[in-house]
């Protein structure tokens, strides 16, 4: 009442504080909506999410109606993972009229049969304040939309659970979703690989792909030849550390599926949506089958090839099951027995697995066994094949009739486009995204896999410490993958299914570090694979990392927190005298203080190191929850990576500027030319592939522009090489020193040239001599075709280099 008087008496100071009223009510409503309308967290994005004020309130007596029995599969699924989280069993009713007594409120009800999109797995929500609606095209769709419920319920143990009020329309993007599982090199138990597919359904993925044989071990049990896994599922050791390896585990190490295993997982997988596509490898990386069946081979007799120095466990003679990583000349011979057996396999694999799909492998398969058979080449003669790709191509065109006969499809590594496609293939592009534009033009359904990014085995992590396959594929570059290539005509879109991740083994020998390889990548790939481009941004699944690393923590998942990893780069400092080593992190909740005190530092996170320094530098790194730091005097919280230490190898080319003719290959970029001067030498080999440029088939052609006329007597080009991985020492080096800039005219003798002798791994090839000028130019010639008698022979070399020095 006396507010009445106040304003009766004095407007002015009515309107002020009708003002602040209305101002203050349209805070409150309007912190009270931020509040309501705050998303919820659901990967992958859905198409369209609309959020409503409340929440809808789980009952004790909630029941999960379903209108259909197709339905069952997904409701108990959702009914199991509940009671897991809220400790409450909810009753699953079928009730296809909606019987009066059951259409009451507080019930979670699934429909199928009512939306209609052309994509398999579409399903829209609608959660009001009395009810959860859950509509489907079908089956797919209800265990799609149940994998979005879970992720929006917020338990509460005490039965008070809830659900935001919402709205959802979503589908997928593309068919195919896959992830690939290589159960060769390494064995995962039947429970394993349940928990990887609980993992792939979480996310709406629905290709399981099975690599089931491979030289380090045949996994699949078959009754016809039970050789194949009593013998080839086995190998007497592992090298360890990096492939060649540092030494050998010396124990027997393997295992294998039975039919039962296979009947259970392939039920599993089904009961979450998800095919399972075996993979059988022909005719490369058979060395397992190979040490069962002799016969298999073009030379039965021979004992299986050990390179030198490679760490081996027991026997050495006769045929053996590989215990070393990378590619074996031992391959099938095309000869009856072969087929014989490889179709009796297939009988078995169609026995047990319904997908219409049957892996063949075909990749990385030499071709010298078949060049040095007098059978194979009177095979080539007699068939008019035009050489050992030919008879790839036979091979595949074989199995693939025989697998057609029994009315499946095969799907083949990119290799099988060597020597021409078989009719009704499949091409899974891993070697980049060349091998699926080419089938797409020749109308052939194609799979994206390329090594970058989708090859999740390589690091996450510029800073990898743990043994990893080389290759640097970072969350956000798999978030950002598109299934179309640039290159691709828009009419061949048509023809790629979807794309799919792949986890090869090698070092992956337990369940966590698959799970740190896996997350949370697999989580960027499904976005990539489900939500629309509308939806899709990274800008907001960054912003969705907490949440999600949040989630797993309380799962207790092995994850990677590399994308919060302090990052360096490295840049020229001014002038070119020195270099500036530049530290930041992709935090967003968080203000970061670097400190390096023995640097000096140009701002808070660049630090200057001169020509005159050589040494070894730490970084530390705090952080403080963001604009908290002034007023903190700790930190209140440790950053994934707190400090980083780096040696710094400063020579006369340091942070100079430096081109290169050809640029390094899109898989192995590093930082560009600089990262041959950047003052960084490689001392973890390929798990830190930024600290490399790569090259494939072609030349290091690098100028370095030393700014005045500069004597010196000694260049230093550190390389590497990786046989198993195609990856040589250049043929030979050749140096140019001049005081002018070379342009295409100068045709300069070389002022010294060094022939290489291939070795493998870490190489630092010495030119000396007494040089003066002001540019250098450095031709590392690449190996080009790797020659007969090396590993990956008649396929293109790569060379690798991390630094150049000058003194
Ligand atoms: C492959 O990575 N060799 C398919």
């Amino acid at each position: 009442m006396s507010t009445t008087v106040v304003i009766a008496k004095d407007r002015y100071k009515y309107s002020k504080i009708g003002t602040s009223i209305i101002m203050y009510c349209l805070l409150m409503i309007s912190i009270i909506a931020t509040k309501a309308i705050a998303q919820p967290t659901v990967f992958p994005m859905p198409l369209q999410m609309k959020v409503n004020e409340g929440t809808f309130q789980l009952s004790k007596s909630s029941k999960i109606l379903i209108t259909d029995s197709s339905l069952l599969t997904a409701a108990k699924y959702f009914q199991q993972k509940v009671l897991l989280q809220t400790k409450i069993l909810y009753q699953i009713v079928l009730d296809d009229v909606l019987a009066p007594q059951n259409n009451v409120k507080s019930n979670i009800l699934f429909t199928a049969g009512l939306v209609n999109t052309e994509v398999n797995g579409a399903y829209n929500i609608a959660i009001d304040n009395s009810q959860i609606l859950l509509k489907a095209d079908d089956s797919v769709g209800t265990f799609y939309g149940v994998q979005t419920l879970l992720q929006l319920l917020q338990p509460n143990i005490t039965g008070e659970s809830s659900f935001p009020q919402i709205t959802i329309t979503d589908y997928p993007q593309h068919p195919y979703r896959g992830m690939h599982l290589d159960v060769s090199r390494h064995f995962f138990t039947v429970s394993e690989v349940k928990n990887y597919l609980d993992k792939m359904a979480a996310y709406k993925f629905n290709v399981f792909h099975w690599h089931l044989t491979d030289d380090q071990g045949w996994r699949l049990e078959i009754k016809k030849y039970p050789l194949l896994t009593s013998v080839g599922a086995f190998r007497n050791g592992t090298i360890t550390g990096a492939y060649p390896g540092t030494g050998n585990t010396n124990k027997k190490y393997g295992g294998f599926y039975t039919a039962a295993d296979v009947k259970e997982i392939v039920q599993y997988a089904a009961e979450r949506c998800i095919e399972v596509i075996p993979e059988i490898e022909m005719p490369g990386h058979s060395s397992a089958a190979i040490a069962a069946y002799p016969q298999l081979s073009c030379f039965p007799e021979e004992a299986t090839f050990i390179a030198a120095k490679t760490p081996w466990a027991g026997d050495a003679k006769g045929k053996q099951v590989q215990q070393t990583w990378g590619i074996f000349t031992d391959v099938f011979a095309p000869t009856p027995y072969t087929f014989q057996l490889l179709e009796a396999v297939i009988d078995e694999v169609i026995a047990l697995f319904p997908s219409k799909y049957i892996h063949i492998g075909g990749d990385e398969c030499p071709k010298e066994a078949w060049k040095r058979s007098a059978y194979c080449q009177t095979l080539i003669a007699e068939n008019n094949l035009k050489d050992e790709h030919g008879l790839q191509s036979f091979f595949i065109k074989r199995m693939e009739r025989y697998i057609n006969s029994k009315g499946k499809k095969i799907i083949g590594w990119d290799e099988i486009l060597e020597g021409g496609l078989a009719p009704n293939a499949t091409v899974m592009s891993w070697r980049g995204e060349k091998g699926g534009i080419a089938a797409a033009a020749q109308q052939h359904n194609v799979i994206m896999t390329p090594e970058t990014p989708l090859y999740l085995n390589h690091a996450q992590s510029r800073y990898e410490d743990s043994v990893t396959q080389g290759g640097y594929n970072s969350l956000q570059m798999v978030y950002n993958y598109s299934v179309y290539p640039e290159q691709m005509i828009p009419e061949n879109q048509k023809y790629v299914l979807g794309a799919q991740g792949n986890m090869w083994s090698e070092y992956i020998s337990n369940e966590a570090k698959l799970n740190y390889q896996l997350y949370p990548r697999i989580v960027a790939l499904s976005e990539a694979l489900w939500s629309a481009s509308e939806v899709k941004s990274w800008t907001s699944f960054e912003k969705k990392l907490p949440v999600l690393f949040a989630r797993l923590e309380t799962a207790n998942i092995m994850h990677s927190k590399a994308w919060y990893d302090m990052q360096a780069t490295i840049s020229p400092a001014i002038n070119n005298k020195g270099i500036n080593w530049n530290v930041s992190s992709n935090t967003k909740e968080y203000d970061i203080v670097f400190s390096a005190p023995s640097v000096n530092s140009t701002t808070n996170n660049s630090f200057f190191i001169s020509t005159k320094d050589t040494q070894t530098l730490k970084v530390t790194a705090s952080q403080y929850k963001k604009n908290m730091s002034k007023n903190n005097n700790s930190p209140n919280s440790t950053p994934a990576i707190a400090s980083l230490t780096q040696t710094f190898n400063i020579n006369k080319a340091t942070g100079k500027t430096i081109s290169l003719q050809t640029g390094p290959s899109k898989s192995y970029p590093g930082n560009g030319a600089f990262t041959l001067i950047d003052g960084v030498q490689n001392t973890k080999g390929l798990q830190r592939a930024t600290e490399f440029v790569g090259f494939n088939d072609t030349d290091l052609n690098a100028t370095i522009d030393f700014g005045t006329a500069t004597a010196f007597t000694s260049i230093k080009l550190h390389t590497r090489g990786v046989n198993g991985s195609w990856i040589y020492l250049p043929s030979t080096v050749h140096v140019y020193v001049s005081n002018f800039p070379f342009t295409s005219r100068t045709a300069a003798a070389a002022n010294a040239i060094l022939k290489v002798t291939q070795q493998n791994g870490k190489a630092i090839l010495n030119i000396n001599g007494k040089f003066r000028g002001r540019y250098l130019k450095i031709i590392a010639k690449n190996l080009g075709t790797i020659p007969q008698g090396m590993q990956g022979s008649g396929n293109k070399a790569w060379l690798f280099a991390d630094e150049i020095e000058v003194f």
